[in-house]
């Protein structure tokens, strides 16, 4: 019985002996104690974390769709090349997620359920990075909302609980999806057990050597995990056949996923990243972040995230894009890796999600369905092609992208680590990197700038990655321009955007 660290109760002596109270002898002090903690660090200038109640959760999630200039290009079959409808799409996912993918609507309540699972975790808290600032002598500001304090350590369990939800109102008891990193894999396993379903991950073939932590806890929560390409579909079987040794890629192991949802009744597929509704779901993230930068007496001049498909980036850049559009000032920066330039160097063109050629026909940002990034260490960020919202908002200027090489990218990932302590994900660290390029030229120009990262995960599974670092094994890699023209040609003679 402790307030303030001093004992309250004195033990009465004898047989019957109960805890007394004792007279309090400093209320005063002792208040005066409490107080002086929280009075120590009041101005949102030097704090450090800005937090929000759990009742503050976001209840809605912002669909960009409403408040685009240009409507993005109709998702086509690619039998026939014209606009798909609901029904193309039921084989794959609940009514519910096919109504969000096509809505209009400027927002989407989120179900109860989810947002009771998502109390585990969320709100997230946002940090002002002092510390970083002042380790690289910047004259800007640097906040970074932190999505590695969900179970599975990223920002991907937003999507993955509300899909796991919608399947099992729709009847569905099994999920089928890839994974890159591990990160999306372990979030759906998650979501999985939380909410009642069964789930099988086909994880790329890097990742899943580079990371058995990550295997080992996708199936700690239940889910069956395979290596990709895996000899269980005819889509691995057919890339292995021609390439025993391949790595994998996302590309890949979407095939695998769809193919094994499309042949059972019982399974729908989940994708943790580029369609419209895993997007939608991730924009919790920004609304916190609007809120807390508020709490902070600040706004952003600039908003940066990685991209793989697109999706973190879209969670905390598309609220902000929505003041961006009724006219806010904001800069919003897009980082990807140089061995999978999608954005900076892809071609705008229709193209199919999975390497197989088994998905619809989305208008992208792309390096051809056939492209297999190389091996870096950001898995998440080896994707041939990117959300089609996000593609559409960088040809209408609204978003920029550079990308980066790797050893660059760990450089700034341990610089953070050894200012803010968080050890991030190789993915994160993207936007990390592209954070400092920002403060720097800030710097150089003498400007002074307020700039916001999201931190979609920690590294913690990413060790080994750090250790080849520390080696100096990490190969930069950038696509080189044949190879680019060689994967592009997979996507001649598809239908162009109009
Ligand atoms: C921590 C982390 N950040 C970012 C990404 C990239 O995915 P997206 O672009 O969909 O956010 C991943 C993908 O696995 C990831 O694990």
């Amino acid at each position: 019985m402790a307030r303030g660290g001093v004992c309250l109760y004195r033990r009465a002596r004898g047989p019957n002996a109960r805890l007394k109270p004792i007279p309090d002898p400093a209320p005063t002090r002792l208040t005066f104690y409490a107080r002086a903690v929280q009075h120590t660090r009041t101005g949102a200038a030097s704090q450090t974390k800005f937090l929000l109640e759990e009742s503050q959760l976001p209840r809605r999630w912002y669909n960009i769709r409403s408040d685009m200039p240009t409507a993005p290009q109709p998702v086509l079959h690619p039998g026939t090349g014209q606009p798909i409808g609901p029904d193309d799409l039921a084989p794959l996912f609940p009514m519910e997620l096919i109504g969000q993918e096509v809505s209009e609507d400027a927002e989407i309540p989120i179900p109860e359920e989810v947002l009771e699972i998502y109390s585990l975790w969320r709100p997230t808290p946002l940090y002002r990075a002092h510390r970083l600032e002042e380790a690289i002598g910047t004259r800007s500001r640097i906040f970074y909302k932190y999505e590695g304090v969900s179970p599975p350590g990223s920002h991907k369990p937003n999507t993955a609980v509300a899909q796991a939800f919608y399947n099992k109102k729709e009847g569905r008891t099994r999920l089928a999806t890839e994974t890159g990193a591990g990160q999306w894999g372990s979030a759906l396993s998650f979501a999985c057990k939380l909410i009642g379903l069964e789930c099988k991950v086909y994880m790329v073939r890097v990742s899943y050597e580079q990371k058995p932590a990550r295997r080992s806890m996708i199936k700690a929560w239940g889910a069956e995990v395979v290596p990709s390409p895996s000899e269980e579909t005819q889509s691995g079987r057919a890339i292995l056949a021609e390439h025993p040794d391949s790595p994998g890629s996302l590309g890949i192991a979407i095939s695998e996923a769809v193919e094994d949802a499309a042949g059972r009744d019982d399974t729908a597929y989940a994708l943790g990243s580029v369609l419209n509704h895993v997007l939608l779901h991730q924009t919790v993230i920004g609304q916190e972040a609007l809120a807390q930068i508020e709490l902070a007496g600040s706004f952003p001049d600039v908003v940066v995230g990685c991209v793989g498909g697109g999706s973190n980036f879209a969670g905390l850049a598309f609220p902000f894009l929505r003041e961006k559009i009724a006219g806010r000032d904001i800069d919003v920066l897009a980082c990807e890796p140089a061995a999978c330039p999608t954005l900076t160097r892809g071609l705008f063109a229709y193209d199919f999600g999975d390497t197989s050629m088994l998905t619809p026909l989305v208008a992208m940002h792309t390096l051809g369905h056939d492209f297999v990034p190389a091996p870096i260490h950001a898995g998440g960020l080896r994707y041939h092609g990117v959300a089609p919202l996000i593609s559409q908002l960088v040809l209408d200027g609204l978003i920029r992208a550079e990308a980066y090489l790797q050893n660059d990218v760990f450089a700034s990932a341990v610089l953070f680590a050894g200012s803010e302590g968080i050890l991030p994900a190789p993915e994160a660290a993207h936007a990390i990197h592209g954070t400092l390029q920002v403060a720097k030229a800030a710097d150089e120009a003498g400007q002074e700038r307020t700039i916001l990262l999201n931190l979609s995960g920690h590294g913690h599974f990413d060790m080994a990655a750090y250790d080849s670092y520390f080696a100096g094994k990490l190969e930069d890699v950038a696509l080189d321009e044949a190879e680019m023209e060689r994967a592009l040609r997979s996507i001649e003679g598809l239908p162009t955007p109009a």
